[in-house]
């Protein structure tokens, strides 16, 4: 039940939740009038004595639209472990709009209506075929005016970043602190800088992880965030040669090579799909579903190279398995016995919402997107996915909030520095990017860890996990030119 303080009942076993509403969180802060949010809140609470407690570290998750609830209850043990600390309340809560949140940006009527929706829209790369473009084009045209036409609750305009920094500040106070705590990553990274550039004086740690160029986000335009793409890809290409035939099964002795065996092998799935069938579903391994599964796994190269290397080389012998299970698409079933489950899995809706009425109206043409794709596949081979995406979607959105903030995402002086962190090949936050958002924040420090992946969390580093504790616990920045291996 919401409440106007933070009630907290026990939640997910060892959690606490609770939802934050009315004048604490009213949609338009300019204009109570318009109503008010309820965001679902939850915490991993403190275990110290009140002299040791150090108040509230709030986290966001990214996407944007992901459910910070989801990744706190399937995370939060991990933080803190991390964190090393039981002294702070680690908190999360789903942003505006998204998940438990009330009002919820939802387009479509039934779940099986999204189902529907989302199964035609992914994968589909930006190369597939000379139409693919203007089916694009077209289809974000579409999802735009259903969005315009079903925004019952006319809560889409007021989902942006700015509005959810103000939010995290009201959640803060609401804890009894002045200076917001945060640990964001991926698009938690722009809400980050967007806070501190909205409130400098109210920050007392902003960790920013895996760091989006913010003012590239408002301009709808992402395609510096694409400069480490291939980079990761070439450490795909090298760990294989280096873990040699037996660990990597599509093993050839040089880079080069490698390269070369995957693209025989794309251009014959483009050639020819190939039909897969697993245990939990089915569907068409084909050139856009090959390349996005490829570009997937270049977020978390520990994990699934390995896995995708198995994928890679079965296809090739003409079985589409194991890639198949690789994108973790699981069928839509309709749950005909229970409509009484409140619906929550709105993250597609919530993202382009956010990142689409964030941004500066795209009016694109079709021939303009094209233009834009052919100048951004300069920067990396994959820009058929989120960089494309990002400018295609944006082009359909209709729903903007005119006093939404603009940027610049800068702060000449804030009340303690910033700490970035970006791995040496993130395949969608490089390098390049956090050191712009540095640059806007005199004083902050970014530092590296060596490895490939999307964000920190992509691989394991005592040297970066002792970097967060230092900063949380002692406010200490690791020196400039730090990198931390794993
Ligand atoms: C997008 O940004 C890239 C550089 O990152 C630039 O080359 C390109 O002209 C920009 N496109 C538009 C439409 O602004
Ligand atoms: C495909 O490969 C997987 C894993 O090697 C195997 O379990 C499966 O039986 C194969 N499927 C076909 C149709 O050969
Ligand atoms: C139906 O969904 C509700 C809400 O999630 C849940 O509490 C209930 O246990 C479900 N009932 C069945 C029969 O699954
Ligand atoms: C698009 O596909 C064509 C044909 O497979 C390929 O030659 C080209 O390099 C691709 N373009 C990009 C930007 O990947
Ligand atoms: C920055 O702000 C702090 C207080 O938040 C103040 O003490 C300090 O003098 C300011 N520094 C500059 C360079 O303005
Ligand atoms: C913080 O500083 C204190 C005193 O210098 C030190 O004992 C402690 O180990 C530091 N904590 C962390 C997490 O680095």
């Amino acid at each position: 039940t919401p409440s106007q303080d933070l009630e907290w009942v026990q939640c997910y076993s060892i959690f606490q939740c609770t939802r934050l509403e009315a004048r604490s969180v009213p949609l338009d802060y300019s204009d109570p009038s318009v109503g008010n949010a309820a965001l679902a809140v939850i915490r991993l609470a403190a275990n110290s004595s009140p002299a040791d407690y150090r108040g509230p570290i709030l986290f966001n998750p990214g996407g944007p639209g992901g459910s910070g609830v989801d990744t706190l209850v399937a995370s939060g043990p991990s933080f803190e472990v991390i964190l090393g600390s039981k002294q702070y309340d680690l908190v999360s809560f789903d942003p505006r709009g998204v998940s438990y949140s009330t009002p919820i940006a939802s387009f479509f009527e039934t779940d099986a209506e999204r189902a529907l929706w989302n199964i035609a829209s992914v994968p589909e790369s930006l190369n597939a075929s000379s139409d693919a473009i203007p089916h694009a084009w077209g289809r974000a045209r579409l999802l735009g005016q259903l969005a315009a036409q079903r925004d019952m609750s006319g809560i889409l305009k007021y989902m942006t970043t700015d509005n959810v920094a103000r939010d995290m500040l009201r959640i803060t106070q609401k804890f009894g602190f002045e200076k917001l705590k945060y640990y964001g990553i991926s698009y938690g990274t722009v809400l980050g800088a967007t806070f501190a550039a909205l409130f400098p004086d109210k920050v007392e740690r902003i960790l920013i992880d895996g760091v989006v160029d913010a003012d590239a986000w408002l301009n709808a335009n992402l395609t510096i965030e694409a400069t480490d793409t291939d980079k990761a890809l070439q450490a795909f290409f090298d760990g294989c040669v280096a873990a040699g035939p037996d660990v990597c099964a599509f093993y050839k002795p040089t880079a080069a090579e490698i390269a070369g065996r995957l693209s025989t092998l794309t251009d014959s799935v483009r050639a020819q799909p190939v039909p897969a069938i697993t245990t939990t579903g089915y569907g068409l391994v084909d050139y856009s579903f090959l390349r996005s599964v490829i570009f997937g796994a270049l977020y978390s190269p520990y994990t699934t190279f390995a896995p995708l290397a198995e994928g890679l080389a079965t296809l090739e012998n003409g079985n589409g398995t194991v890639l198949y299970s690789l994108s973790q698409q699981s069928p839509f079933q309709c749950d005909c016995t229970n409509d009484t489950a409140p619906f929550h899995l709105n993250g597609m809706e919530a993202r382009i919402a956010v990142e689409c009425g964030d941004a500066v109206e795209v009016k694109d043409s079709i021939q303009q997107l094209a233009d834009f794709y052919e100048n951004a596949a300069k920067t990396s081979q994959f820009a058929e996915f989120s960089v494309g995406e990002n400018r295609v979607s944006c082009s359909g959105w209709q729903v903007y909030r005119e006093d939404r903030f603009k940027g610049p995402v800068t702060a000449a002086n804030t009340s303690f520095p910033l700490l970035l962190v970006s791995t040496s090949a993130d395949p969608v936050a490089p390098m390049a990017a956090a050191l712009k958002v540095q640059a806007g924040f005199p004083g902050s420090v970014l530092f590296t860890q060596d490895s490939p992946g999307h964000t920190s969390t992509s691989a394991p580093s005592l040297c970066t996990i002792n970097h967060f504790r230092q900063y949380f616990l002692n406010g200490t920045l690791p020196a400039p030119g730090t990198v931390c291996p794993v």
